[in-house]
């Protein structure tokens, strides 16, 4: 265990300020109804990014929500998790670092393994904190845009969406306990070789292999812990689209205990996925916007509860671990904040939707001059001799 309290302080989430409905989709590809979206998928609405969002706008706006009330001097390090990245070699951080003027006594690195790449940025800043002084804290932000190829059977999973959070040795959200479970093998289900524009899913096979993982890493866990599935009072997987959730939980009751899964166990899962519904993949951010969702919107205090979180990164390598929920935290989360940000989100048409999924910031010149819509407190405002230059909203 640790000797000191070490988790999260602070959590912000970030949606762009557009939405998709899926029963469009669903109409656009020609089904009779959304409910295989709907029923199958558990999805309603996409976040569709405009042109002129990134992982760094997202980032950005997430991450100066989570700043608020944080004195920025204590940041020490910025650890960015994403697998949207546009840059061989600069971190998305740096400009993150820059937007919101965080002190130049910063280490800034870019994590990557697909969607678990936050959690292993968490994890990783309970051991960088432990070399420093106590009242130094890390930022961590995780960004992605998940987007696949037009008229796939992966287009309905898509999504748009950022969380990021303080990591301090004053965790008034929730305190990670020290036992992780980790499972990692190398398999061929969902890539994206840095010349394409979207990610090859083989859709069951990744399915399979997050199911696989998930138990991998519950052993590990298990054995670290002692802990059994009902030890849990929550939990919140990776939500590539919302009804995993269920095959999740299903599936390890079943592995575990040779029974079917009791209404009870179910529902300890089933508060995380709200949001997920409505936003759709987030990748990295995913896991921490289930937590988010679990946090808001369960009716009683959840003082005191252990979370279980699960995170799948394709490829693959995933991570179980658990925190304890802080006493006082429903003061340092606002579901009237997420409601607002998800409720005034514009819908698109499907002309709307297909020009922003088909806008690429590149051009052989290297200079561009980015279409402007509604984003957040930061936009992407052009590209001058292929460099990405960003502005506040209001400049
Ligand atoms: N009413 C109710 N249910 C319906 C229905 C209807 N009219 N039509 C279909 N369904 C059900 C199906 O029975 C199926 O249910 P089960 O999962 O219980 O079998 C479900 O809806 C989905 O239908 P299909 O299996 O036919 O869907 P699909 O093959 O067209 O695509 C997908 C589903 C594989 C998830 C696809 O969207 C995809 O490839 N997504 C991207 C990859 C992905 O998300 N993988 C998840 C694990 S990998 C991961 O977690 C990392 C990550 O973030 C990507």
């Amino acid at each position: 265990m640790n000797k000191v309290n070490i988790g999260i302080e602070s959590l912000g989430f970030y949606s762009p300020r557009y939405y998709f409905p899926l029963s469009s989709l669903a109409q656009a590809r020609g089904l009779d109804d959304d409910e295989k979206y709907g029923k199958g998928l558990w999805q309603e609405k996409m976040s569709v990014a405009p042109p002129n969002e990134d992982i760094v706008t997202m980032g950005a706006s997430a991450a100066a929500y989570a700043l608020e009330g944080v004195d920025k001097t204590t940041i020490c390090a910025i650890l960015f998790a994403t697998e949207s990245s546009f840059d061989y070699s600069k971190s998305a951080g740096i400009f993150i670092h820059d937007l919101l003027g965080l002190p130049q006594a910063c280490m800034v690195l870019e994590c990557k393994q697909a969607c678990s790449s936050g959690a292993a940025a968490l994890k990783i800043s309970l051991g960088l904190l432990a070399l420093q002084d106590s009242h130094k804290k890390i930022l961590v932000i995780t960004s992605d845009i998940s987007l696949y190829e037009l008229g796939s059977a992966a287009e309905p999973t898509q999504g748009a969406g950022a969380c990021a959070f303080v990591v301090s040795t004053d965790p008034k959200i929730l305190t990670i306990e020290n036992y992780w479970g980790h499972h990692a093998k190398n398999v061929p289900d969902f890539w994206r070789p840095n010349y394409m524009l979207h990610p090859i899913a083989s859709g069951k096979q990744s399915i399979e292999n997050y199911l696989q993982s998930l138990q991998g890493a519950w052993q590990q866990y298990h054995q670290e812990s002692n802990f059994q599935l009902q030890n849990i009072d929550g939990y919140c997987f990776h939500l590539p689209y919302s009804r995993m959730a269920e095959k999740a939980i299903i599936h390890l009751y079943k592995k575990l205990n040779k029974q079917t899964l009791p209404d009870e166990m179910f529902e300890r899962c089933m508060l995380s996925t709200s949001y997920s519904k409505e936003i759709g993949n987030c990748y990295t951010a995913s896991l921490f916007i289930g937590l988010l969702s679990l946090l808001e919107n369960n009716a009683s205090s959840l003082e005191g509860a252990r979370i279980g979180m699960f995170s799948y990164g394709s490829g693959c390598s995933a991570i179980f671990f658990s925190g304890i929920i802080s006493e006082g935290y429903a003061k340092h989360i606002s579901q009237q904040h997420t409601r607002v940000a998800l409720d005034e989100r514009s819908p698109l048409s499907y002309d709307e939707y297909e020009k922003f999924h088909t806008f690429a910031v590149a051009d052989a010149s290297g200079n561009m001059a980015i279409p402007q819509y509604q984003t957040g407190r930061f936009r992407l405002d052009s590209v001058v001799g292929h460099h990405r230059n960003y502005a506040t909203a209001s400049s």
